[in-house]
Formats: structure tokens, C-alpha cells, sequence
């Protein structure tokens, strides 16, 4: 079988800005991704969509992207720091709606 190369752009915590090219992997999200990435990603949760750890702003493809569930919206109500382009890393897949995609990870709230 034949994976799809995504490419993906982020700015992490310090400001850092890096491309990072990632097989197609439907059975795994992107905080995961991010983790093998060595990406501080504490995830307090395990990727449940309830500790709001993985944050992160979509600059630039969020239109691509598949909306977000109840659950994360609820728990992205509870940042202060939330904005129209916060999502979970954890509940996005990384397949191809991925692709192109700049994100910027945001700080821990706690
Ligand atoms: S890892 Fe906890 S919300 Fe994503």
C-alpha cells in the first residue's frame, strides 16, 4: 500500500517554525505525529479531548480541515486563550486534510 505524503508547517512554543513531511496515517492524530516529532506535547489526557494541552491555532488551512466534534468544542470553551482558528491537535487525523497546513502550538494554560 501506498501512503500520501503530507506536508505541514509549525510554530512551536518558542516560535520555531519547521515543515515536517508525514505519511498519511488515519489511525493516528496529529498530537501523536507531533510527539514522534520530539514536540513538547504533554497531553495530560491521551489524546481524549478533555485537558486541552495539544491547543493549537490553524493559520493558514483551517477551511480544509473536518469540524470539530462537541467534545472539543467544549473543552477548547474552557482556554481563555481559545479563537475562531483553535482546534485539538489530538482530534485531528493525519490524513490528507492536513496537507498545507500551518499551525502554531500554543502555551500550556496551566
Ligand atoms: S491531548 Fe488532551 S485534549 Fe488533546
Amino acid at each position: 500500500m501506498l501512503f500520501k505524503m503530507i506536508q505541514l508547517t509549525v510554530i512551536d512554543r518558542e516560535g520555531h517554525e519547521k515543515e515536517l513531511e508525514v505519511a498519511e496515517a488515519e489511525n493516528e492524530n496529529l498530537m501523536e505525529t507531533l510527539k514522534g516529532f520530539d514536540y513538547d506535547m504533554r497531553a495530560t489526557c491521551g489524546g481524549l479531548a478533555l485537558c486541552a494541552d495539544c491547543h493549537c491555532l490553524i493559520l493558514k488551512g483551517q477551511d480544509q480541515l473536518s469540524d470539530p466534534q462537541d467534545e472539543e468544542l467544549m473543552t477548547l470553551e474552557t482556554r481563555p486563550d481559545a479563537q475562531n482558528n483553535s482546534r485539538l491537535a489530538c482530534q485531528l487525523k493525519m490524513n490528507y486534510k492536513l496537507d498545507g497546513v500551518l499551525l502554531q502550538l500554543t502555551n500550556y494554560a496551566n
